[in-house]
């Protein structure tokens, strides 16, 4: 595609503001034309170093010549049968597939879905029925998604929350392990992991443990700042959901896919979910999402209860499999951890020079530098990351935030990015980093 000049950009963006609602979010004001491995060219031709990954969907990078050719393939076939009317063989084999690589040495059965959000939702459903309980168990700084029941569960007000209750019941929250900023004040390891003694609180003093259908936790924070739980953490979250019939669902839709150095983060810890969430990179860059469990559980709901005109979508599943494919031939799960290493001593090297790096926070290729105006009194630097994200952007890097003082740099960069690109995306952010004032 030929390049488009500024005007065509500024005509872009004048009409996005008078046809698109304001609030849908724009990290920059950038609009692509076209993108590969991990370099993106908007309109105007500028090429940028890509940290951010479209949020966690493009682990595969954009456009591998594979993924394009399956998709393809599949287009000139059949695009669309909804699965309740009529079967295909890409929504067969994908649950096939990922019930055989979702952790968990018991029978497993696939439910698949359009996005994260939908796929949490499933998964509470499943869980709800299957027990027979209401309650469920969130974090605070955890996200799960903009619909009724996974904002319900999200656990950060700006901008997610903010003025769109009244929000689902029964849905009780607890601290999550954010160690730089403990909620209970507390230090690891003499604090034994109080944090996770408060779910004990909770069945005191909201609803008992017989109330209790699911705890649904992200195995490391993405939209909650890369909080990476120390150890212990999560193994005695689960401990107490097996000793209580609570279905453990981990909601691995930014962690999975190989972006901590596993296939899946539960892996690192040899955890098994009763059910594990998925979406994002799943397939790629289209929307596909999915529900695996223990088959018993994921059997509970009666004949018609589950499903959706577009879930399972065949174009989706084809682009899946070759994900799925794709990462494993090219160890790409491996590579997140040789990424996450020299990202992070980039990152450590600027922690040493510049004051504004409060904590570096990582598991694999997902990676976190909290910002903070003091190290002492840790207030967060909230202006200041959204002034880096803007002049890393004016300079040819994408990176984005997260965190709910929105004060975390987070990269989520395709695990097909070279090492060049990796030196050359870290020295742009090493500039902006060096003329940032607080
Ligand atoms: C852990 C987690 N769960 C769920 C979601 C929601 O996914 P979606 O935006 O596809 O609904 C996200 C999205 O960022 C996520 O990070």
């Amino acid at each position: 595609m030929g390049s488009s000049s500024l005007n065509d950009m500024e005509k872009l963006i004048r009409q996005r503001r008078e046809f698109i609602p304001r609030g849908i979010f724009n990290m920059t004001p950038l609009i692509i034309s076209e993108a590969k491995g991990a370099r993106v060219k908007d309109i105007t031709g500028r090429e940028y170093i890509d940290f951010a990954g479209g949020i966690g969907v493009l682990n595969v990078g954009h456009c591998p010549t594979e993924l394009v050719e399956a998709i393809r393939d599949q287009a000139g076939k059949y695009t669309h049968t909804c699965f309740h009317l009529m079967m295909h063989e890409p929504y067969i084999a994908l649950a096939e597939k990922l019930n055989r690589i979702v952790p968990g040495n018991f029978p497993k059965k696939t439910l698949l879905a359009n996005s994260g959000a939908e796929a949490v939702e499933n998964g509470v459903k499943i869980a709800r029925y299957f027990t027979k309980r209401p309650g469920v168990i969130a974090f605070d700084g955890g996200y799960h998604g903009r619909t009724l029941l996974a904002l319900s569960l999200t656990g950060k007000v700006k901008p997610y929350k903010l003025g769109f209750g009244p929000f689902a019941p029964e849905v009780y929250r607890i601290p999550y392990a954010y160690c730089y900023r403990c909620p209970l004040r507390i230090e690891y390891p003499s604090c034994d992991l109080g944090c996770v003694d408060y779910m004990k609180e909770v069945f005191r003093v909201h609803a008992p443990p017989q109330e209790i259908a699911a705890l649904v936790v992200e195995p490391v924070l993405g939209e909650g700042g890369i909080v990476v739980p120390p150890k212990g953490y999560l193994e005695k979250l689960r401990g107490i959901c097996s000793e209580e019939g609570i279905i453990f669902i981990a909601d691995e839709v930014q962690t999975g896919m190989g972006r901590t150095g596993r296939m899946f983060a539960c892996q690192h810890l040899g955890l098994e979910p009763d059910i594990l969430i998925m979406g994002k990179s799943l397939a790629g860059g289209l929307p596909l999402s999915a529900v695996t469990g223990r088959g018993d559980i994921m059997d509970a709901p009666h004949v018609g209860g589950l499903g959706g005109t577009f879930s399972g979508n065949p174009l989706a599943c084809r682009a899946a499999m070759e994900v799925i494919k794709i990462i494993e031939d090219n160890a790409l799960a491996p590579r997140a951890l040789e990424i996450g290493r020299k990202v992070v001593d980039g990152f450590r090297g600027f922690q040493e020079n510049y004051p504004i790096i409060g904590d570096v926070r990582w598991l694999g290729a997902m990676i976190g530098l909290e910002l903070v105006r003091d190290r002492k009194t840790k207030e967060p630097a909230t202006k200041e990351t959204r002034q880096i994200i803007k002049s890393c952007c004016e300079r040819g890097l994408l990176i984005t935030r997260s965190g709910t003082f929105s004060n975390v740099l987070r990269t989520l960069m395709p695990l097909v990015i070279t090492d060049e690109e990796i030196d050359e995306g870290l020295s742009i952010l090493d500039e902006v980093l060096r003329e940032i004032r607080i």
